[in-house]
């Protein structure tokens, strides 16, 4: 599927951009440093998507470019404001004040909350890390698991790596929705899965901010609300009208979240949790069990259900490519 390759490498050049982001010590460092140099990512997303909500935000540049222009004359600009508004602005210091350590210690905590997550001492043996399976970025290794042992895929006691990308937006942990809270969800895979011993409270809440710090990558063809961009692919926005129309997939993954924070029974072997369907597209195998390989299958898979459940009509073999493409693009 192309349109995942193309958000691979917007994503990717959106990390390779984060350096040059972070090298501009201004307040707003992307508004800031875009009037004088294009960063990387701006280049190669207008090059890619001229007309994508990439490049939306350079029709407001200029006049960001104005104001920009007329503040750098002062030395250091962005503390300028704090000291010619001095005045006015004394609440807002204030609560500035104690804002910033508080930012600064969950940050803390979601540094060292990265560390553990590297950390293979946290199992029995030290024979796994939560990267192991969820690779240093969260995602997922697409594998299919019993305890720390891989398996074939449609194993019915295997268990297939979800994506954490979009973890801190979850009610229901784990695909049978066994675990009520994300550190409980954690605590039951460390002494469960990974065989290791009892973490600290500490442990836990700082693998638990690291976890929620992991967001889904821009999507340039779905927006927010689930709805396709005005220049995503025809078979997008036909997708989006099965999907919410005869599909009828929006019943259960529901927009905009795209899951249900709750569990269903669809003939997979009991009820699980309806799951998100952000980046599907990467997280192959589907199902708890890792059942099929393709998303197209899955979606067939689906369908089918819901058309046996609600006695509807099934797709032609377009519409499952349409609803495919819309499902791949979220
Ligand atoms: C052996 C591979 C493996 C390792 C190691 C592993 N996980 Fe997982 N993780 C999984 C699988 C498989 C599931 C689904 C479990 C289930 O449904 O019972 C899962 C589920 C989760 C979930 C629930 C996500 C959801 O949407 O339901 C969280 C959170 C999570 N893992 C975090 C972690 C953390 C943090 C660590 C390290 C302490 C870790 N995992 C280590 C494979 C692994
Ligand atoms: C009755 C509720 C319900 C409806 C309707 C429904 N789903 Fe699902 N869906 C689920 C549940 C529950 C699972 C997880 C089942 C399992 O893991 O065995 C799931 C799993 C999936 C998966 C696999 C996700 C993954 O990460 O492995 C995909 C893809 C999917 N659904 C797409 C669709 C599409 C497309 C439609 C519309 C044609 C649809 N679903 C309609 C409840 C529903």
């Amino acid at each position: 599927m192309s349109f995942t390759g193309l958000r691979s490498v917007v994503l990717c050049l959106g990390l390779l951009a984060l350096p040059a982001l972070a090298a501009d010590k201004s307040v707003a460092p992307y508004l800031a440093a875009a009037p004088q140099k294009p960063t990387l990512l701006q280049m190669l997303a207008s090059a890619l998507k001229p007309k994508s909500a990439h490049a939306a935000p350079s029709e407001h540049r200029p006049r960001i470019r104005h104001a920009t222009a007329a503040v750098r004359k002062q030395p250091k600009a962005p503390s300028a404001p704090a000291v010619t508004e001095a005045p006015v602005a004394e609440p807002t210091t204030v609560g500035a004040a104690v804002a910033p350590p508080a930012q600064l210690s969950e940050a803390e905590l979601a540094a060292k909350g990265l560390e553990l997550f590297n950390d293979a001492s946290l199992s029995g043996g030290g024979k796994a890390s939560c990267a192991t399976c969820h690779f240093s970025t969260g995602h997922t290794n697409n594998k299919t698991y019993v305890g720390l042992d891989v398996v074939a895929d449609g194993d019915p006691n295997g268990r297939n790596t979800p994506t954490l990308w979009g973890v801190g937006e979850r009610a229901v942990f784990g695909w049978a929705g066994q675990a009520p809270t994300l550190e409980d969800s954690i605590r039951g895979i460390i002494v469960n899965r990974m065989k290791g011993p009892e973490p600290s409270p500490e442990t836990l809440a700082a693998l638990v901010a690291y976890v929620r710090t992991l967001n889904y990558p821009a999507n340039w063809q779905v927006k927010g609300d689930g709805t396709p961009r005005e220049d995503a692919s025809a078979a997008v926005r036909r997708g989006y009208e099965l999907y919410i129309g005869d599909g009828g997939c929006g019943t259960c993954h529901q927009l905009p979240s795209f899951d249900k924070k709750s569990k269903d029974d669809i003939g997979t072997g009991g009820k699980f949790k309806v799951p998100t369907l952000h980046a599907a597209a990467s997280t192959a195998p589907y199902f708890h069990d890792g059942r099929t390989a393709s998303l197209r299958d899955a979606v067939k898979l689906m369908w089918e259900f819901y058309a046996k459940k609600m006695e509807t009509r099934l797709p032609t073999e377009a519409e499952l490519d349409d609803l495919t493409a819309y499902v791949g693009a979220l």
